[in-house]
């Protein structure tokens, strides 16, 4: 089957998202988020998000379905993020997903989020060049990836040691009062300040760093400086502070990143997770790229962040690939790791 038609359920975190793709053709891409409902807690609350996505869910459906000109029935197989994520959001997905399943007799495919947001690339960009690094940057993790087959095998060269890089920006925006999610306040207000303005530490850049821990992150003394820095100076710019901390994160994200693909031999590049969306990222990574002859793929900002296209992708990829299907009731898997892509 070359061509399946595949719904794509994500539930991992805010976002209650459905995306449809037949074969790399992304039919509908449909969005429901409950972030306004956690925006005055300064971060995700699990019970709220569990049950907005009780609610979201069936009209999420509907609206993909009218978006893709299908009927559930067309559909060959349904896949869902299995993990990782907040195990009551999981299950609501996981829940809906086995009961689609079962109602139009079709396989489940239970795919790995990280995957997912590594996977949705392939929609816009040819098949990368297996294998590939992958810089995976999310809110809750951060890791270097070497993709050998996005269905198949995924290896763990480097991760964060502590606070993942979407959370830093989050961290940094709420005690800066930009509001939550940090990531596209920063972002924006960057543009107008200075990348050079404070010098902010490089979190695992010494000599020594390199030789022992060449592919890991630690965004936590980037942030006690940040916090240092804003404490001391009150009459702070706000657009100076957030350039040179967005450029501190994304030199060292790039610093590593080549490094990686450096080491391994490999001049393929993919970024992908929600901070793949920040601007300075993408331009910095074109530079840097093309200054050392890798092959770059950013999938387009809006579809960076969380969406259902992206497990779709995965699902269709895993038919097209022969791998078989999950079992009706699998478990959702709180802190599934990316090297396990579907269970
Ligand atoms: O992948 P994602 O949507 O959800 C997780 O799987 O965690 O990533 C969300 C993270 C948040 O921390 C958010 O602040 C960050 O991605 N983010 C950004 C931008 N857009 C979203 N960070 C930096 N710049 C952005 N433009
Ligand atoms: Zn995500």
């Amino acid at each position: 089957m070359s061509e399946a038609l595949v719904l794509g359920i994500e539930t991992s975190c805010d976002e209650t998202a459905i995306g449809i793709v037949r074969g790399r053709k992304l039919l509908a891409n449909v969005i429901a988020s409950s972030v306004e409902e956690h925006a005055r807690f300064g971060g995700v609350v699990p019970e709220v998000a569990s049950r907005a996505h009780l609610e979201a869910m069936q009209p999420t459906l509907k609206e993909a379905i009218a978006q893709a000109k299908i009927s559930l029935s067309d559909l060959d197989a349904v896949a869902v993020t299995a993990g990782p994520g907040l195990v009551g959001a999981l299950l609501v997905g996981t829940s809906a997903a086995a009961g689609l399943a079962l109602a139009i007799d079709k396989p489940i495919y239970g795919v790995n989020h990280l995957a997912a947001h590594v996977s949705v690339d392939y929609l816009t960009h040819d098949l990368p060049s297996e294998p590939t690094i992958v810089l995976l940057v999310s809110g809750g993790h951060s890791s270097l990836l070497q993709v050998n087959d996005i269905t198949g095998e995924i290896i763990k060269l480097g991760e964060t040691l502590d606070d993942a890089a979407g959370e830093a920006f989050d961290k940094i925006a709420r005690i800066m009062d930009l509001g939550f999610p940090g990531g596209p306040a920063i972002d924006l207000i960057a543009k107008s300040g200075s990348t050079t303005a404070i010098d902010f530490p490089r979190g695992l850049t010494t000599s020594k760093d390199w030789e022992t821990r060449p592919f890991e992150f630690s965004f936590s003394g980037l942030k006690t400086a940040v916090a240092r820095y804003l404490e001391a100076t009150p009459q702070y710019a706000k657009n100076d502070v957030a350039a040179s901390f967005q450029e501190a994160i994304v030199d060292v994200l790039l610093l590593k990143a080549l490094a990686a693909a450096k080491k391994t031999g490999i001049n393929s590049l993919v970024i992908a997770g929600g901070v793949a969306a920040n601007s300075r990222l993408r331009q910095v990574a074109t530079e840097r790229c093309a200054a050392q002859g890798i092959t770059l793929r950013i999938p387009s900002p809006g579809l960076c962040t969380d969406n259902g296209a992206m497990v779709a992708a995965l699902g269709s990829l895993m038919v097209s690939a022969g791998r078989s299907a999950s079992p009706i009731a699998f478990d959702a898997q709180s802190s599934l790791p990316v090297t396990r892509i579907s269970l």
